[in-house]
């Protein structure tokens, strides 16, 4: 089918549409009807279908004689290991850690925490709490203490499974003195951790709290898939919001697999023999969906990748690992291919390795920038395509279907929405905008199945922050345009939340850890225009009355405590001390016109401006330390 087909036949029939797409998923009690309306506006899909996601990616594949085929190729260039797993092996390891958490006490509907870097163990872990309908939480290893002292104040887990270390291109990363850092401050306790020790680095462990990955299996039995309901969460990610309290997002198991399922032969135009590369991490969304569970119910080989586009050990590696494993479909952020465009601008290393399995990179996490499509698209013979979605939504909301005789590309735009996703732009007024004009893109509810029915723990936060502003629809956080030909352009975030190198952050949650310092008195970040990672933010902070420290020092003080609470991931590097910050009359910190001059925008003063000249000691800052570039 088409896509303009395709998206008519969903849009005059979405139940329709869904328990079609349902029937490529095999559940143990076929749900009755696709979209539960009875919880409005908190929308369930098959509640009434029973089923297992591990089943769907695992067990199903070896029952139907696919036992021997590679389902994960782990290729890590930080260490110099590769190992693949057949699906029988996946079943095998899987079974029997779900058989452990389950001797241990792990039931349906108890979270556990995962904090581990790109090992096959993460895979397996997650898909063990599957199998037995408990509710995973995956935290990015890139977060430090705090964050994840947050996530388990917020998720309660009942284990936390950890890696010992993470491998940087800097070096060894321990997470396990971050990880008992987080159960120090956490008011939570989780009963038990599980700890896969690396043999980079082995971390001891607390003894009667912390097992090690081997010995926490010894014994146990191999561990049968639960059915659960279309409705409960298979997993909880958390992602930035507007304050530093991070949203939950839940994911509902059945709607989850059907919506994945679709896009692998739909969207992405896989089909089961071929090998997909989501070169991101299983700490974000992309990962969760496009490096574990979607390539892995479509009988795929997924590669799980641990390393980076350039440095491990050169802008080569993407290529290495395409032509090694015969790649066809690759998938990750602009800023990687930024990255290796910046490193090798004649593309000299991909002359160097075969990649002719490849047909087609997929791109998503942030703008795509016209330039870096271009330059891939010519460096590499494949189309690329754009395509737009968040942690909400799961999968897709926009793009060119490959799979639906890719409509055309226009460089610039994210694509066409997708099956599920009536896309508007409104104004202010809630009013829907002509074609062209600049506004919130906003989905008509009921979001499809797969995105979030609800925050975890927090209806009314789902509330307030998705529906509220624009009733009926849900409010993405960000800005567009839909041109007269459906195509959607995704411009900036309506809130504060900023894109680091395909990293969602909160300069709000940056914002709380600076005020904590006790010499500083009141603060404002930013994510200002950066060449390779999109955005990157700064902070300008003010200083109590009477303080005559080195102000050197307090710099240094405030980056490492936002590397030592967000972590490094934040990648935030600049400090800028100002007397006053800019305010309109009425107190509320211009960090829109602040930012203007950070990127050197034209802006118009603000009309409430309180104190005009405090913009220019923000201008003559800001060209101390570089801006505008
Ligand atoms: N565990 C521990 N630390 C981590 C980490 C992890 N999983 N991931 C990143 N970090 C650290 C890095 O080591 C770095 O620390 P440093 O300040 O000591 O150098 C910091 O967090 C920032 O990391 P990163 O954003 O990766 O920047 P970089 O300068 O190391 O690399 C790129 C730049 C462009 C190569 C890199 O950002 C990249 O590969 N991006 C791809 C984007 C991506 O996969 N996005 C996911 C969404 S699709
Ligand atoms: P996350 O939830 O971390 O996946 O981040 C989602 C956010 O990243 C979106 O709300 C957008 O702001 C941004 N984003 C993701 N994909 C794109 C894209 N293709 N174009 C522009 N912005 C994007």
């Amino acid at each position: 089918m088409n896509y303009e087909d395709t998206y008519s036949s969903w849009k005059s029939d979405p139940e329709h549409f869904w328990m079609g797409a349902a029937k490529a998923i095999d559940w143990f009690k076929f749900p009755s009807h696709a979209l539960d309306e009875s919880r409005k506006p908190f929308y369930t899909w098959y509640s009434d279908g029973e089923v297992n996601t591990c089943f769907n990616a695992v067990d199903r594949h070896v029952e139907g004689g696919l036992g021997k085929k590679v389902a994960i190729i782990y290729d890590s260039p930080v260490t110099g290991i590769k190992r693949t797993l057949t699906f029988d092996e996946l079943l095998e390891k899987t079974a029997k850690f779900a058989g452990a958490l389950k001797r241990s006490g792990i039931q349906k509907g108890d979270r556990v925490i995962i904090y581990m870097p790109m090992i096959p163990e993460a895979i397996i872990a997650m898909l063990a709490c599957a199998r037995l309908g408990a509710i995973h939480s995956v935290v990015f290893g890139g977060f430090a203490s705090k964050e994840l002292a947050v996530r388990i104040d917020d998720a309660q887990p009942r284990a936390i499974i950890s890696g010992s270390c993470g491998i940087e291109p800097s070096g060894i990363v321990p997470y396990k003195p971050l990880l008992d850092n987080a159960i120090e401050q956490s008011v939570h306790k989780p009963e038990f951790c599980v700890v896969y020790q690396r043999e980079q680095l082995e971390a001891p462990l607390v003894f009667g709290r912390d097992h090690d990955w081997d010995e926490f299996q010894k014994g146990s039995v191999s561990c049968p898939c639960l059915p659960v309901y279309g409705s409960d969460p298979l997993y909880i990610l958390y992602t930035s919001g507007t304050t530093g309290q991070p949203k939950g997002v839940v994911r509902p198991t059945g709607g989850h697999l059907v919506s994945l399922m679709w896009t692998m032969e739909n969207f992405y135009g896989v089909q089961q023999e071929d090998v997909f590369w989501a070169a991101s991490d299983v700490g974000w969304v992309v990962g969760h969906s496009y490096i574990v569970y979607a390539p892995l119910f479509a009988g795929n080989t997924t590669v799980l990748f641990e390393g980076k586009p350039i440095g491990t050990p050169d802008p080569g590696t993407f290529w290495r690992v395409i032509e090694e494993h015969g790649v066809k479909t690759l998938f990750t952020a602009p800023t990687a291919f930024r990255a290796i465009k910046r490193s090798d601008p004649d593309g000299n290393y991909i002359k160097k390795f075969d990649t002719s399995t490849l047909k087609a990179l997929f791109l998503a996490g942030e703008r795509a920038d016209p330039d870096t499509i271009k330059w891939a698209a010519q460096k590499l013979k494949v189309p690329v395509i754009d395509h737009w979605w968040q942690t909400e939504t799961g999968f897709p909301m926009v793009g060119c279907p490959l799979g639906l005789d890719s409509p055309s590309i226009k460089i610039g735009s994210a694509g066409l929405p997708m099956p599920g996703f009536q896309i508007k732009v409104l104004g202010n007024d809630g009013k829907e905008l002509e074609p062209g004009k600049l506004g919130s893109i906003a989905v008509k509810m009921p979001l499809p199945p797969g995105a979030l029915p609800t925050l975890w723990n927090a209806d009314e936060r789902f509330k307030s922050a998705y529906l509220s502003r624009f009733p009926g629809y849900y409010e993405t956080g960000d800005a567009g345009v839909i041109d007269s030909e459906g195509y959607v352009s995704i411009m900036a975030r309506t809130d504060d939340v900023i894109n680091t190198a395909g990293h969602r952050l909160s300069t709000g949650a940056i914002e709380e850890v600076l005020t904590e310092h006790p010499d500083i008195a009141e603060c404002a970040v930013i994510g200002v225009k950066d060449e390779l990672k999109g955005q990157i933010p700064i902070g300008f902070i003010c200083l109590n009355a009477g303080v005559n420290r080195k102000l050197e020092e307090i710099m240094i003080e405030a980056v490492s405590s936002v590397r030592e609470k967000i972590g490094p991931v934040a990648s935030f590097k600049t400090v800028v001390v100002v007397d006053r910050l800019p305010k309109t009359r009425s107190g509320k910190i211009l960090r829109g016109t602040m930012l203007k001059i950070a990127d050197g925008d034209d802006f118009t003063i603000p009309a409430t401006i309180d104190d005009i000249t405090s913009l220019d000691e923000i201008r003559e800052s800001l060209e101390k330390v570089g801006y505008p570039k």
